[in-house]
């Protein structure tokens, strides 16, 4: 069997309601790996990227808002889960994107919500299949950030390029 990789965010409303630690003990019922985690303060550009399939949704507007984190605390965690099946495994985890027909046992529907403005704050995104985890991971991390070799890489001359540094 093949192993492959899967993106998981706990959104800013899982962070705000402490919800990290649930949410982890929750998926390490799939026995996958965790494979990269980082915190990230989400740009418009990354949100709207993230989102692009959705951009013309009436709630666009407060799923970007939502993600980058205006309703609750600017971060989300943004990890990524490595194993055999491993969309599947997180998504069954998950439940429904719909918090409200999520299976109650499930993270949505445990701890998710649809605000009076009709958008879900459903605590965390899960890619919904390869495809889309290669496309989201790419998104979201460099081959940098994962301790293993998820998807081909490449060396590139990078010229000219300024970074920070500790000062
Ligand atoms: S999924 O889970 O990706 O297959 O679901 P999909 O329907 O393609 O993605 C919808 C994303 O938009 C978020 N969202 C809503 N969807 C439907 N209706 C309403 N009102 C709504 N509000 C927000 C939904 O949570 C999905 O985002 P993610 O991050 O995948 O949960």
């Amino acid at each position: 069997m093949m192993k492959e990789a899967t993106l998981v965010l706990i959104k800013p409303d899982g962070l705000k309601k402490s919800l990290t630690g649930n949410v982890l003990t929750r998926l390490s019922e799939t026995k996958l790996d965790i494979v990269a985690v980082k915190i990230v303060r989400v740009s418009r550009k990354l949100a709207e990227e993230h989102y692009s399939h959705m951009k013309d949704k009436p709630f666009f507007g407060e799923l970007i808002k939502y993600i980058m984190g205006e309703f609750h605390k600017k971060k989300v965690m943004a990890m990524v889960y490595w194993g055999e099946k491993a969309t599947a495994k997180v998504r069954e985890i998950c439940g429904s994107t719909n918090p409200e027909e999520a299976d109650a046992v499930s993270i949505r529907g445990a701890y998710g919500r649809i605000t009076t403005k009709g958008v879900y704050e459903n605590v965390i995104h899960a890619s919904t299949d390869k495809v889309e985890a290669e496309r989201e991971i790419k998104l979201w991390f460099g081959p940098d950030d994962i301790i293993v070799d998820v998807y081909p890489t490449k060396i590139a001359q990078v010229a000219k390029t300024e970074k920070r540094v500790w000062a």
